[in-house]
């Protein structure tokens, strides 16, 4: 059996544990943004495949506690096999994080590390690495003088579906969109709002969560590139993902007042494989809330700095008093810490990380 590290984003580990679970694999650990599990090798393809609320998917090579010097350090990182896990030609990256350790000092503990990886796959000679070949990052986690040797099997970021263009305004990273849709408690068979829709971002998630639709099925993840993990392996799990979805139809409406960000929008959900289940209008949120709603709002209104043309305060004083309207369940995530006090209501609140901004989600009680 192998032993795997989930990452997670503040807030989110109890979600990620629970999708390790629903995944049948054994939880050994739960640290703050840390998940770990056991699974064999297919575990591999199917977390990464899986993981909707996870940050990157790690293989732990190697464990061992009570690393205080350098010479120990050198050497445990020296005797692994780097030759299996390192493509020819890749470029190594190696990163590093230290908590309450003596061997505390980052740039060192990567130097040494490079240093031993190298030593091990070509000796006194010099590594040729081609970053685009390809790139490997290693992580090195010293905690409690414990030491951590990591192997990235994801390559960049799972909340990278693969399905969205970089534009629009202030995007939500996809992990905590669709951590989002489950925080507000909808149930599928309601109809779901995003009334500050941007890119559909929680529109394009609610839909993949609803259709039980594996996150990851449109992307690549690293470990696909390595031989010594069998194509099959990858191959049966998509084949099993795509046996998994269901075929209902859903009632899904995204609507935002800006013109400019439909197409990319549009561009994204058919990428995705959803354009036309998910309905689309342009307008103010008002207009859409006058026109009558009634089942769950889900949505990512301006806030914060970076969206100085748009109306913030007002908008949020606006959905304050939507809030008591009794067909109406609301979850809205903000960086508004005063939004509470200012609407004069009691949310249920959620802390959360959108990228590394701090967020609540507020959701109507
Ligand atoms: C923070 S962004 C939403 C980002 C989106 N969740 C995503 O992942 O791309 C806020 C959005 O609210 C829209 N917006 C601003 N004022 C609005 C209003 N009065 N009515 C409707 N949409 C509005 C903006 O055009 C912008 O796309």
């Amino acid at each position: 059996m192998y032993k795997y590290l989930l990452t997670s984003s503040l807030g989110l580990e109890a979600l990620v544990k629970k999708e390790v679970q629903k995944q049948d694999y054994e939880i050994s650990e739960v640290q703050d943004k840390a998940i770990y599990f056991l699974g064999w090798i297919e575990a591999i393809a199917r977390m990464n495949l899986w993981s909707r609320f996870g940050n990157v998917l790690y293989l732990v090579l190697w464990e061992e506690e009570k690393v205080r010097d350098f010479d120990a350090y050198f050497d445990i990182v020296y005797k692994q096999d780097w030759k299996k896990y390192i493509p020819e030609g890749y470029e190594v990256v190696v990163n590093a994080t230290a908590i309450k350790s003596e061997l505390w000092a980052v740039s060192t503990l990567q130097w040494v590390a490079k240093k031993a990886i190298v030593k091990s796959l070509v000796g006194e000679g010099k590594l040729r690495e081609n970053t685009e070949k390809g790139v490997v990052e290693i992580r090195i986690l010293m905690e409690n003088d414990t030491l951590r040797i990591l192997l990235n099997t994801s390559g960049v970021g799972l909340h990278r579906r693969g399905y969205r263009e970089l534009t629009g305004q202030a995007p939500l990273k996809e992990n905590v969109a669709a951590a989002l849709v489950i925080l507000s408690g909808w149930k599928f068979r309601e109809p779901l709002y995003d009334l500050f829709c941007g890119s559909w971002t929680i529109a394009i998630e609610a839909l993949m969560i609803a259709k039980n639709v594996a996150p990851g099925l449109k992307r690549k993840f690293a470990f696909q590139n390595w031989n010594w993990i069998p194509r099959e392996v990858m191959e049966d799990e998509k084949k099993r993902a795509v046996e998994m979805q269901f075929a209902w139809e859903y009632k899904i409406y995204a609507s935002d007042m800006r013109k400019e960000v439909v197409e990319s929008a549009k561009r994204s959900a058919s990428f995705a494989g959803f354009s036309w289940e998910i309905e689309f209008s342009c307008q103010d949120y008002k207009e859409a809330i006058r026109k009558g709603i009634s089942g769950y709002i889900v949505s990512n209104p301006p806030y914060g700095l970076r969206l100085d043309e748009d109306d913030s305060e007002g908008i949020h004083k606006g959905l304050a008093e939507y809030f008591t309207q009794p067909n109406i369940l609301w979850g809205i995530i903000s960086s508004d810490l005063e939004f509470e006090k200012r609407s004069k209501t009691k949310y249920k609140k959620r802390k959360l990380y959108n990228w590394w901004e701090l967020c609540y989600f507020y959701k109507k009680i």
